[in-house]
């Protein structure tokens, strides 16, 4: 008999997971690329025909991350129609939490999810694939049931608003995804995830390493970070290589034909890496999942806020074939092939 971690190739397997119910939110403040270039010098032009976005939002005065991440939740857990209290764990994927000690417990007091565990997860860009795999293991064990998987991210609190070449880039938001276990449903059919600490300095939000004098001889290391700091053409080309490597491998394991996906939903980084990818497997425009015009790199949150955008203009349909993948800081990687189940 096979088991769950029996995974061979055979596109008629899946692991028993199933994606019920998304979910998403932006801030209200819109930055047009013409307004950053009253500030830095840069062009709507140059920032649209190298990177596909027009403007960004950005977390002002009177809203919060956690505030995004909850109302992002709380759409998932209304289109999975689950009563807050049966779910039993919340992963906040976010490289940017209100609090070091973990935003997560936050959104669970908030959304009244009194039977959850709450933790953050960081791997950049890649978070919320790599939280969406962690989530998929305690279903897959059969220790849990329901699971919310959040990925926000305010990275505008970390670009250096000087720097042209990566303050164009950015914005904020935030998206969720409720996975319950199913054996009912074809869900998750399979993933991969990978990272490569050598190739780490492409991409940064390092520590200052700032010591203050504490007493006597000794000193101390203050708590202080340094703006996002990027070689942008390594990290182009470590995406255009490495996406359709993982991707293509994960396609041959279960033996699916590229022409047989829905949908290909890739981290909303540069229009021109989603492109690459999906003419590396002929996947048509109409199939390619994009809205970084409207909101840039939202780190964690891209993948699940285009999930969303998609769901409700219901271009994804119940029982769709999704080949997700993302990639950032780390460097991290990784890739899912899921169907999707909610319905909106
Ligand atoms: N406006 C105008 N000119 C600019 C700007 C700007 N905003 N930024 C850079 N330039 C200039 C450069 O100074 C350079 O000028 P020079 O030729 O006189 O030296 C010229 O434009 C070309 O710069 P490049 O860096 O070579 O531009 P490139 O075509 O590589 O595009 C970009 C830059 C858009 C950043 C691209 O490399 C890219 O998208 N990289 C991937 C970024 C990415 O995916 N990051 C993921 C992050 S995920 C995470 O974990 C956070």
């Amino acid at each position: 008999m096979r088991s769950f971690f029996d995974l061979n190739s055979n596109s008629e397997f899946h692991l028993p997971i199933s994606f019920v119910g998304c979910g998403s939110a932006t801030p209200q403040t819109i930055i047009s690329n013409a307004e950053l270039g009253e500030r830095v010098d840069t062009s709507d032009e140059w920032i649209k025909s190298r990177t596909g976005i027009r403007q960004r939002r950005v977390i002002g005065a009177n809203e919060s991350l956690i505030d995004l991440a909850t109302h992002a939740a709380r759409n998932a857990l209304k289109m999975a129609k689950w009563d807050e209290k049966t779910i039993d764990l919340i992963i906040l994927a976010t490289s940017t939490p209100e609090d070091l000690f973990g935003s997560a417990p936050k959104i669970q007091s908030n959304l009244g999810a009194s039977n959850a565990a709450a933790f953050d997860l960081t791997a950049a860009c890649s978070g919320f694939l790599f939280a969406l795999v962690t989530a998929s293991q305690y279903l897959i064990s059969g220790s849990m049931k329901r699971i919310i998987v959040i990925g926000a991210d305010q990275l505008s609190k970390w670009v250096d608003w000087d720097d042209r070449s990566t303050c164009v880039l950015f914005g904020d938001g935030a998206g969720a995804l409720a996975i319950e276990a199913s054996h009912e449903n074809k869900g998750l059919i399979g993933y991969s995830l990978k990272s490569d600490g050598n190739r780490g300095g492409c991409l940064n939000l390092a520590h200052s390493n700032i010591f203050e004098d504490l007493v006597n001889e000794a000193s101390h290391q203050r708590g202080d970070y340094l703006p996002i700091r990027m070689e942008g053409k390594e990290v182009y080309k470590f995406a255009v290589k490495e996406v359709p490597i993982i991707l293509g491998e994960l396609l041959e394991k279960y033996n699916i034909h590229s022409g047989s996906i829905d949908w290909l939903l890739l981290h909303q980084a540069n229009q021109r890496i989603l492109d690459a990818v999906a003419a590396r497997f002929s996947i048509p425009s109409e199939k390619v999942l994009s809205n970084l015009e409207n909101y840039g790199n939202t780190s964690a949150a891209t993948i699940p806020l285009m999930l969303d955008e998609a769901v409700r203009d219901k271009r994804i349909k119940s029982g769709d074939l999704i080949a997700c993948s993302g990639f950032g800081a780390g460097l991290s990687w990784g890739a899912a092939l899921f169907y999707w189940h909610g319905s909106y």
